[in-house]
């Protein structure tokens, strides 16, 4: 163990100790995911890796479980770690053998899930949300909500097909912003969509198609309350939810190019209709 680090850490030497199980196979896909979803066997935790993504959902409020780190780690622990949090150092190999992959001097913290509150409730007082319909990659997730949190959106309501906003990779791609923007669940759309309509929210959809106006003619004013709808990576919005949203919008595209990763668009999205509603 690293001279910064003696005294705050336990050492860990046996990968199967049972101290470390939080951070068990985090490369395994279906280990993970049942791990960290609810009903699970270790129910309701996500994992948070790099110091940053760590201090960021430390400021949001979220409950740590416990830290791993590599022992070579000579830089101190984040600052709002508290003071009752076990801190566990391992070498390089047992870290590997533990999580799969290697930390490079790195962190890794687990923390508790908070109940997600109902759509009704995330939405209250809002007036820009992004909407996501069958985002199934946890990458292109963390681009909207880092993008999302940068121009102003406040809140992300997602249909269950979605991957989890706090899935590990979502949040490191968020650069940990994804703990500041409070989302909640909803049931299949069009159905999901009804707290929105329900609280006044004018749905646009975001999509490539040509016959759809385009993002900067549609004239919203400073007062609409705004709920951008994204479409999933491959095929985009389903047909029954284009039909129950109020305007479609499109991001012209030039030359042969049919559409945008979803994450590009939402963030161009964002930008311009929080730019049309500055006074
Ligand atoms: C990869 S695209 C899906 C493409 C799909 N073929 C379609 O027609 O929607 C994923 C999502 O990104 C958004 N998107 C991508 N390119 C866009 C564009 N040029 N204009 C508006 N939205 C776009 C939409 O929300 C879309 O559902």
């Amino acid at each position: 163990v690293s001279a910064g680090l003696l005294g705050v850490t336990e050492a860990v030497d046996d990968p199967g100790d049972p101290r470390v199980a939080d951070f068990i196979g985090l490369r395994d896909h279906e280990l993970r995911r049942r791990r960290e979803s609810a009903g699970g066997d270790l129910d309701g935790i996500f994992v948070a890796e790099g110091d940053l993504v760590l201090e960021r959902a430390l400021r949001a409020g979220y409950r740590p479980r416990a830290v791993l780190v590599d022992a070579r780690r000579s830089q101190p622990l984040p600052p709002a770690l508290p003071a009752g949090c076990p801190v566990y150092a391992a070498g390089p190999e047992v870290v590997h053998r533990i999580t799969g992959y290697h930390l490079h001097r790195g962190i890794l913290g687990t923390f508790e899930r908070r109940p997600v509150p109902p759509v009704a409730d995330v939405i209250a007082g809002r007036r820009r949300v992004v909407v996501g319909e069958n985002l199934v990659n946890p990458t292109n997730l963390g681009v909207i909500a880092r993008s999302a949190v940068a121009l102003g959106w406040e809140a992300l309501v997602l249909d269950r097909t979605s991957c989890d906003p706090l899935y590990r990779r979502a949040a490191r791609v968020a650069m940990g912003e994804v703990y500041a923007l409070p989302h909640a669940w909803a049931d299949d759309f069009p159905a999901g969509l009804s707290p929105l309509v329900a609280a006044g929210f004018t749905l646009v959809a975001l999509t490539p198609a040509v016959d759809a106006p385009a993002l900067d003619e549609l004239g919203l004013g400073p007062d609409d309350r705004v709920a951008l709808v994204l479409g999933s990576e491959g095929p985009g919005l389903r047909p029954d939810t284009l039909a129950a949203v109020d305007v479609r919008a499109r991001i012209p595209m030039a030359g042969a190019v049919d559409s945008l990763n979803v994450g590009a668009a939402a963030a161009i999205a964002c930008y311009e209709l929080t730019r049309t509603r500055r006074p």
